[in-house]
């Protein structure tokens, strides 16, 4: 989700120290060299569950292969359409409103955005975001899961939010969560299968259940669910991960906003960044008490969790895996260590929040996702501090421990659980520019993207520190770390992949230090099967095209190489949209992203009285409006993607 710098979500008001000292230049340099990828063998066609490419299963040093950007960089544009390389292709899939396939319920879109509730529950949310290919044919057929962050309710009825309705929060709510299809591809075209016995949507209304040590605490228990087990639904979805069992991780962000606070919201509240009233208008309480924390004080202690969702059985119910924490969550990346135990890479994106890792107490089993569905229940999770020498250790949020006592408000482990922030602040967490998506490359470094903090710096605001080194920090930087051992390491060392700018800036900190193109406001992050790096940006359109941001056009999508450092851009999105979620088929020849927002207006929401003022893609139709969809990228000679 791109935000307003003025509304963004900024409640860290914790203590702890932010500056453990700024670190020796010499050790903050951006590292150069030393890294390339063992990408050979990785290219193979696998299958099953084996072929989860993005899934990091060792940590060992490789040699020094190469993956170079075999492409011609994209320029920056401004037009409303998606421009790619030179001897590449574009297909768009599954915009939202499109049917997702289920039997005997293929209602079409309405291009005036006139589908009810009912028929949005059988079509393709809004505002896609991360998203997962799971083969079933190979590179020729499978699953694509994805995401749906939020809606944009200018655009989602014909008259925008006016009058709002009770069957207008249904069609929100039904517009939110995740969709399954199954594609296929024949001669280089991809088409979603309809009816699949695969397709699914779960929405902000799925009953859902709850995993982990938080499950049945007395925090998580409502009037409509006195045992805290069973949720419905899941919210503000933005970026994923995926298992090596098979299935996918879903992680709710900013589900705050989606709540009426009181006059004088609490501690805890305000930690979470509850605000009196619902100034961020998505008025569902309006006409559904659930979203009334005024009356259910609970109810958003039931969110902020990543949601564990299995696409091969149609029947299963997604798990809301406590284990993990709770935060206001992109992304879940999980990596394997050397003897089979599951660990998950979590960043925050709020300002000053934090980075998390868990390391799950057993080891992964074979027989996919059946037997495999209490691992993420046990385990530990860390919090991340940053040292200015460049290292950094990982801090358990262990009840019982240290701080994390009764006395200081922890009762048991689901509080910690709940809690997470309140604990990592007590833990001495740093405080982070933004964590969005992180990635594992092949040789075991770990990147996350801090995608941008103007307040970094401000009046009464943490300063600088060596992890976070800019001031009023618009353009964001990805850092990235590498565990002394294997991924259950307590420590690290680390350094910055890329400060992120554009040397044509006057001001020195918005000018980076890019080897390569300009780019701003990192967020998606992928590492295909050779090793390289995919970055995507999320520009606020609030920030876009102005300030620091004046000469970098729309959202792209840019391509690194982890051994050389260099940065080109690949693909650059129509006007208003982010670009968010990458996956691609096992041989490497197709690749998925998603265009989110299209046409995203400044302000909070759209005017439906124009909604094509900004964005008219993908359909250009001259009585439709802009949607989300995924694009399928393929290079017209069948090649490999970026080779
Ligand atoms: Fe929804 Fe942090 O991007
Ligand atoms: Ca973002
Ligand atoms: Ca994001």
């Amino acid at each position: 989700m791109a935000k307003d710098f003025d509304t963004m979500e900024d409640s860290n008001r914790s203590s702890n120290p932010s500056i453990h000292e700024l670190s020796d230049p010499a050790r903050r340099r951006l590292l150069r060299g030393g890294l390339g990828a063992t990408a050979g063998g990785l290219l193979a066609p696998l299958s099953g569950v084996a072929a989860l490419a993005g899934c990091a299963t060792t940590s060992g040093d490789g040699d020094e292969g190469g993956a170079p950007l075999g492409f011609k960089s994209v320029p920056v544009s401004t037009a409303d359409t998606v421009s790619v390389p030179e001897g590449y292709s574009v297909q768009v899939i599954a915009a939202w409103g499109e049917p997702v396939g289920l039997s005997g319920d293929n209602p079409a879109f309405q291009p005036d955005g006139s589908n009810t509730a009912a028929q949005q529950e059988a079509q393709m949310g809004m505002h896609h975001d991360g998203i997962h290919y799971f083969a079933q044919n190979g590179s020729n057929g499978g699953l694509l899961v994805m995401n749906h962050e939020y809606t944009d309710d200018g655009l989602l009825h014909p008259g925008g939010m006016s009058p709002w309705t009770a069957e207008k929060v249904r069609k929100a709510q039904a517009a939110h969560g995740v969709s399954v299809i199954e594609v296929e591809q024949k001669n280089g075209r991809w088409d979603v299968v309809r009816p699949s016995p695969w397709a699914r949507r779960f929405t902000a209304s799925t009953p859902m259940a709850v995993g982990g040590p938080a499950a049945g605490h007395a925090l998580l228990r409502t009037a409509a669910d006195p045992q805290g087990r069973r949720v419905l639904g899941t919210l503000n979805n933005c970026a994923s991960g995926i298992t090596p069992w098979g299935t996918y991780l879903t992680c709710e962000e900013n589900f705050i906003n989606y709540f009426k606070g009181p006059d004088q919201p609490d501690a805890h509240q305000a930690r979470w960044g509850l605000r009196k009233g619902d100034p961020s208008g998505y008025r569902w309480h309006e006409h559904d008490a659930r979203f009334d924390a005024t009356k259910n004080p609970n109810e958003p202690n039931r969110f902020g969790w990543v949601v564990e969702i299995d696409p091969f059985n149609p029947s299963s119910t997604p798990v809301k895996r406590t284990a993990l924490g709770r935060a206001a969550h992109e992304g879940a990346t999980v990596a394997m260590t050397r003897d089979g135990r599951a660990v998950v890479y979590m960043g925050e994106d709020a300002r000053f929040e934090y980075i998390y890792k868990f390391v799950s107490r057993d080891r992964m089993q074979p027989g996919g996702a059946s037997a495999n569905a209490g691992l993420l229940d046990h385990g530990t999770l860390h919090v991340a501090r940053f040292d200015a020498d460049g290292r950094g250790r990982w801090i358990a949020l262990s009840h019982g421990q240290g701080p994390l006592t009764s006395a200081n408000g922890f009762a048991d482990p689901g509080e910690v659980l709940i809690k997470t922030r309140q604990a990592s602040d007590l833990l001495g967490a740093t405080k982070m520019d933004r964590p969005e998506w992180i990635a594992v490359d092949p040789q075991g470094w770990v990147y996350c993207t801090l995608t941008n903090n103007s307040n970094r710096g401000g009046k009464d605001q943490p300063g600088i520190d060596a992890a976070n080194p800019r001031a009023n920090n618009t353009m964001g930087h990805i850092i990235r770390w590498k565990e002394d051992g294997d991924f259950d390491a307590a420590t690290f060392q680390w350094n910055h992949f890329v400060l992120a700018g554009d040397a044509s800036n006057e001001r020195a900190e918005a000018k980076g230090k890019v080897k390569g193109d300009a780019l701003g406001c990192p967020d998606g992050l992928w590492v295909d099967a050779r090793g390289l790096l995919w970055i995507q940006t999320d520009m606020s359109t609030s920030a876009m095209g102005k300030g620091d941001l004046a000469r970098l056009g729309n959202n792209a999508m840019l391509a690194a190489d982890p051994r050389s450092g260099e940065i080109r851009r690949f693909l650059v999105g129509p006007a208003g949209c982010e670009i968010t979620g990458a996956t691609g088929t096992p041989d490497g020849r197709t690749m998925f992203i998603n265009i989110q927002h299209p046409g995203e207006s400044p302000s909070e929401r759209s005017d439906p009285a124009s909604p094509r003022r900004l964005s008219n893609w993908p359909d250009h139709n001259p009585a439709g409006r802009p949607r989300s969809a995924t694009v399928v990228i393929r290079k017209n000679d069948g090649g490999v993607i970026g080779s």
